[in-house]
C-alpha cells in the first residue's frame, strides 16, 4: 500500500458551467478575455499600470525587487494609504458621496462621505499625534464593528504609525499577546458593542489584558452607548473628548512603498500568533486592482462584505480597495439572526446593497434557515455575489447563485490569505466562466500552480497549491521573527515558491479547486483525499447543512473517516439517514471515501472567523485531550460533541 502519494487524488466531478451574462460583460471594469495573456507577458508592467490609477507623492524607481524570498515592490516610491482612501476623491463628485453607510445591532444608523470620513481622520490622526504616536509605532485597536474602526485605520496610515486590529470577539489573553508582541504604546477601545442582542463589554477585555502589557501608555475609548467601565485617570481618553479640541488638518506623511502598513495576527488554531506584515505600495496597489475589478466596483454601487474588519478581508475589502475605489461601502456590526434570520436580507433591502460579499460558513447557515427567510425581501438590487474564506460547497454554491442572486448575479469564489494580502485566484466576473466549488483562475499578474511533493507540475489531478511569482499584496515577513516566514512559506520546495498550506486540484480547462488544508488531508488506504470533496458530497444531499470530515486512525486503512454533519432544520436524525448518507458519499464519489462514522450535530466548531476547526474535531475522534479553546465561537459546542461520539 503506497503511503506517500505524489498528489492528491481528485473524487468529485462537477460539470455545470455558468457563462457571464452579455450585459454584465459590456459593462463590466474588465471585461477583455485578453488581459489575462497581456498581464502574464509582462506581470511588472502589468502591475505598474495598476499602480498608476493610485496617488503617488513620489514615483517609484523599480517596480520589483526580488530576493527571494522578500520582495520589494515600487520600489522608491512614496505614497499614503489614506490620501489614496480619501484625498484623492474630494476633488469631484465623490466628495459629497457615502463612503460608509453604517448600521450598528441594534438599529441605530450613521453615514460618513467622503468629505466626513476624510475630516474625521485627519482629527484621529491628530489626537494620537497629541498622545505620542509617531511614525513607525504601532497602535492597537480592538474595537466594534463601529465606523471609529476604520477611521482609526486611516488615522494611524495617515501619519505612518502601524495598526494591529485584535478582533473584538478575542479573549483578554489573546489581546495581551497581540499587544505585548507588536508593543504597542496606544489602544484603541470602545466601552462595548453588540452582538445577538447581547452587551459585549471590550474595555472590561482590555482592563484584564492591559495588567499584563505595560508597553501601552494610552487607552483610547470611543463611547458605543454608555455602558458601564472603569477610567483609569492619566492612561484612559474618551475619543469624543480628545476629538472635540482636536483640528482637522493633518498632512499625510509620504510614505516609502515598502514602510509597514500594518500587522495582522492570524488565529491559528494551535501555537504562537502570527504577526503577518504588510507594507504600503505594493499591498494598495494589489487591494485596489481586485477591489476593482473582481467586484466590478462602479460609482452607483452599495458594496457590503459582510466580514469583520478584524480580520484580513475587512482589512482590505472593506477599507483598503473599497475606499482607495471610491465605493460606498455597507457595514452592520451585528449578527444575521438578529432579531431574525433575515436581517441580512432586510439590511440588503433598506440600505439598496448590489455587491454582496460573504463566507461558505454565512452561506451554509442560511441554508439551513431556510429559502423563506431571503424570500421576505426584496434582493433585486443585487447585481454581484462573493464568496470567502473556505472552499464553498458546490450545493452551497448553487443554493447562493439561486436563492441570493436569483440567478442573474455572477458568483466570484475569491482564494486569499492574510499572508496574500489579496485575492489570487478568483473569476473576473465579466470574463470568467464559473463552475460551482471552483475559485477558477489566477488574477491576472498572479502566478499559481498546482505542485507535487518534488515541487513537478501537475497539469489535471491533485496536489499542493503553489504560488510562483511574488504578488504585490505579498506580505513582508512575520513580525519579529523572519526564520519563521522562511520556515513557514518559503521551504516547502525552493525559496522562490510561495507555499500557502492548501491543497487544490486543476481540472483540464486550468481551473483551480480548493481542496482545503494540507494539514487536514485525509489518507484512506493509501489514497490522499482532500475535506473539502467528501464534505461537498455530504453537503449535495438534502438533509445537509453542513459538514466536517476527519481520519481517524484505522489499524487496516490507515485512517477511517469520521463524519460530523449538521442537518437542516426541521429533519430528524436516525440511523437511516446515516445509512443514506454513507451511501449518498459512496454514490458521488466512490466507496473509498465512504464514511465510517457519522456523527449528528447542531454546530460545528468554528473558528472565530467561521472556519470549522477540523483539527479539533480530530482530536475528539482520536479521543485525544483537546486543544487551546478560546478560538471556538462556541466552547459548549465541542463539549456537546464530545459527549455524543462517546455515546456512539
Ligand atoms: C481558506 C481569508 C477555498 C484557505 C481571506 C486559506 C479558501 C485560508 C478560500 C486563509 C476559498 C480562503 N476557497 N479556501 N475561496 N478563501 N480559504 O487567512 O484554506 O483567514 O489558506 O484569509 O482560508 O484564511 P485567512
Amino acid at each position: 500500500m503506497p503511503t506517500s502519494r505524489p498528489g492528491i487524488d481528485v473524487l468529485l466531478h462537477e460539470d455545470r458551467v455558468f457563462r457571464p451574462g452579455r450585459n454584465f460583460t459590456a459593462g463590466a471594469n474588465q471585461g477583455d478575455p485578453a488581459i489575462y495573456g497581456r498581464a502574464a507577458r509582462d506581470p511588472e508592467a502589468f502591475w505598474a499600470s495598476m499602480a498608476r490609477e493610485l496617488t503617488w507623492s513620489r514615483p517609484w524607481k523599480k517596480v520589483l525587487e526580488w530576493t527571494p524570498p522578500h520582495a520589494r515592490w515600487f520600489v522608491g516610491g512614496r505614497l499614503n494609504a489614506s490620501v489614496n482612501c480619501l484625498d484623492r476623491h474630494l476633488g469631484g463628485a465623490t466628495r459629497n458621496k457615502a463612503a460608509i453607510i453604517w448600521e450598528g445591532e441594534p438599529g441605530d444608523d450613521r453615514t460618513l462621505t467622503y468629505a466626513q470620513l476624510h475630516r474625521e481622520v485627519c482629527k484621529f490622526a491628530n489626537v494620537l499625534k497629541g498622545l505620542g504616536v509617531a511614525k513607525g509605532d504601532r497602535v492597537t485597536l480592538y474595537l466594534p464593528l463601529i465606523p471609529e474602526l476604520a477611521i482609526a485605520m486611516l488615522a494611524c496610515a495617515r501619519i505612518g504609525a502601524v495598526h494591529s486590529v485584535v478582533f473584538g470577539g478575542f479573549s483578554a489573553e489573546s489581546l495581551r499577546d497581540r499587544i505585548n508582541d507588536a508593543k504597542s504604546t496606544v489602544l484603541v477601545t470602545a466601552d462595548g458593542g453588540y452582538r445577538r442582542g447581547a452587551q459585549v463589554p471590550l474595555k472590561r477585555t482590555a482592563d484584564e489584558a492591559l495588567h499584563g502589557s505595560p508597553c501601552v501608555r494610552h487607552v483610547v475609548v470611543v463611547r458605543r452607548d454608555n455602558f458601564p467601565i472603569d477610567v483609569q485617570e492619566g492612561r484612559d481618553h474618551w475619543w469624543h473628548r480628545l476629538m472635540q479640541h482636536a483640528s482637522a488638518d493633518c498632512p499625510a506623511e509620504a510614505m516609502d512603498s515598502s514602510d509597514m502598513l500594518y500587522i495582522l495576527y492570524t488565529s491559528g488554531t494551535t501555537g504562537k500568533p502570527k504577526g503577518i506584515v504588510h507594507g504600503t505600495g505594493g499591498y494598495m496597489v494589489g487591494a485596489f486592482a481586485t477591489a476593482r475589478w473582481v467586484f466590478d466596483l462602479k460609482p452607483p454601487d452599495v458594496y457590503w462584505c459582510t466580514a469583520d474588519i478584524g480580520w484580513v478581508t475587512g482589512h482590505s475589502y472593506v477599507v483598503y480597495g473599497p475606499l482607495a475605489n471610491g465605493a460606498t461601502v455597507f457595514i452592520y456590526e451585528g449578527a444575521p439572526d438578529w432579531p431574525d434570520r433575515g436581517r441580512f436580507w432586510e439590511l440588503c433591502h433598506k440600505h439598496g446593497v448590489t455587491i454582496f460579499y460573504t463566507a461558505p460558513t454565512a452561506i451554509r447557515a442560511f441554508m439551513r434557515w431556510g429559502i423563506e427567510w431571503p424570500a421576505k425581501h426584496d434582493l433585486s438590487r443585487l447585481r454581484l455575489l462573493g464568496s470567502v474564506g473556505e472552499p464553498i460547497n458546490p450545493e452551497a454554491w448553487m443554493w447562493y447563485h439561486k436563492y441570493i442572486g436569483g440567478e442573474r448575479c455572477p458568483v466570484v469564489d475569491t482564494w486569499w490569505q492574510t499572508e496574500t494580502g489579496m485575492i489570487m485566484i478568483t473569476p473576473l466576473p465579466g470574463i470568467t466562466p464559473t463552475k460551482p466549488g471552483s475559485a477558477t483562475r489566477p488574477f491576472p499578474g498572479v502566478s499559481a500552480e498546482v505542485l507535487d511533493d518534488a515541487g513537478k507540475v501537475i497539469k489535471h489531478g491533485g496536489g499542493y497549491l503553489a504560488i510562483t511569482r511574488p504578488w504585490p499584496g505579498m506580505l513582508q515577513t512575520i513580525y519579529g521573527d523572519d526564520a519563521r516566514y522562511l520556515q513557514t512559506y518559503w521551504s516547502r520546495w525552493d525559496n522562490k515558491t510561495y507555499f500557502p498550506g492548501d491543497g487544490a486540484r486543476r481540472d483540464r480547462q486550468g481551473y483551480f479547486w480548493l481542496l482545503g488544508r494540507v494539514d487536514d488531508v485525509l489518507n484512506v488506504a493509501g489514497h490522499r483525499i482532500g475535506t473539502m470533496e467528501v464534505e461537498s458530497a455530504l453537503v449535495d444531499h438534502p438533509s445537509v447543512a453542513e459538514a466536517a470530515v476527519v481520519g481517524r486512525t484505522h489499524e487496516l486503512k490507515g485512517q477511517a473517516l469520521a463524519a460530523f454533519v449538521t442537518p437542516k432544520d426541521g429533519i430528524t436524525v436516525d440511523t437511516r439517514l446515516s445509512d443514506e448518507l454513507k451511501g449518498h458519499v459512496v454514490k458521488k464519489i466512490g466507496a473509498l471515501a465512504r464514511p465510517d462514522d457519522i456523527i449528528f450535530t447542531a454546530e460545528l466548531p468554528k473558528t472565530r472567523s467561521g472556519k470549522i476547526m477540523r483539527r479539533l474535531l480530530k482530536d475528539i475522534a482520536e479521543g485525544r485531550t483537546l486543544g487551546d479553546m478560546t478560538t471556538l465561537a462556541d466552547p459548549s459546542v465541542i463539549h456537546a460533541l464530545k459527549q455524543k461520539y462517546q455515546e456512539e
